[in-house]
C-alpha cells in the first residue's frame, strides 16, 4: 500500500489500450490487497502502478467485485449527501466529504466490454466518486473545507513523514 505522501498519489493513471495477462494479474493483486485490508476500494496508484483500473466492493466480500477500466462519470444527480469517508492510504483519518448523492459510470471489464453502472447510490456512489478521483490524482481530503483540513493537518504530517507507519 502507497500512503498519503507518495507522489504516485497524486499521478493521473494513464488510460489502459490492451487489456493483457499484465492488467489481469494487477486486478487479482488489487482485489487481494482490497479483501486483505477490508477496503471497500481500491485504485492501481494505492499499490504503486498507474493504469487507469480502479476495483469496488461495496458489499465487503460478499460479491465479487466490479473492475472498471477506463472509468468515465457519465451522471451525476444535482442531490448531493454528507458522510464519513476514509482511505486505506490516509489511515486512521475519517471525514464528512460532500458527494453527489447518485452517479452513473461507464467502464470496460476484464474481457474489454463496456459496461455502465446506472444510478449508483449510497455507498456504491460515494465509492465510485472515490476510486475515480484515485486515478486523477485526487484524494478525498483534498475535498474537505478549509477548516476540516486545518483539524487534521497535524495527522497528515505524521502520516506522510512515516510513510503510513503511525497507522
Ligand atoms: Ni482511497
Amino acid at each position: 500500500m502507497h500512503y498519503y505522501g507518495d507522489s504516485i498519489l497524486r499521478t493521473t493513471a494513464t488510460p489502459v489500450s490492451d487489456i493483457d495477462d499484465d492488467l489481469k494479474a494487477l486486478a487479482a493483486a488489487m482485489i487481494v490487497t482490497m479483501r486483505h485490508e477490508n477496503g471497500v476500494g481500491l485504485a492501481a496508484t494505492q499499490i504503486g502502478r498507474t493504469q487507469k483500473i480502479a476495483i469496488i466492493d461495496p458489499t465487503g466480500g460478499e460479491a465479487d467485485p466490479y473492475i472498471l477500466i477506463n472509468p468515465e462519470i457519465v451522471y451525476v444527480s444535482p442531490e448531493t449527501m454528507i458522510e464519513d469517508e476514509g482511505c486505506l492510504s490516509v489511515p486512521t483519518i475519517w471525514q464528512p466529504v460532500k458527494r453527489h448523492k447518485c452517479v452513473s459510470v461507464k467502464a470496460r471489464d476484464l474481457d474489454g466490454r463496456e459496461y455502465t453502472i446506472e444510478n449508483a447510490d449510497g455507498r456504491l456512489a460515494r465509492a465510485i466518486q472515490h476510486e475515480v478521483d484515485h486515478l486523477n490524482g485526487i484524494l478525498f481530503i483534498d475535498r474537505l473545507s478549509p477548516m476540516q483540513r486545518r483539524l487534521i493537518n497535524g495527522k497528515l504530517k505524521k502520516l506522510a513523514k512515516s510513510g503510513g507507519e503511525e497507522k
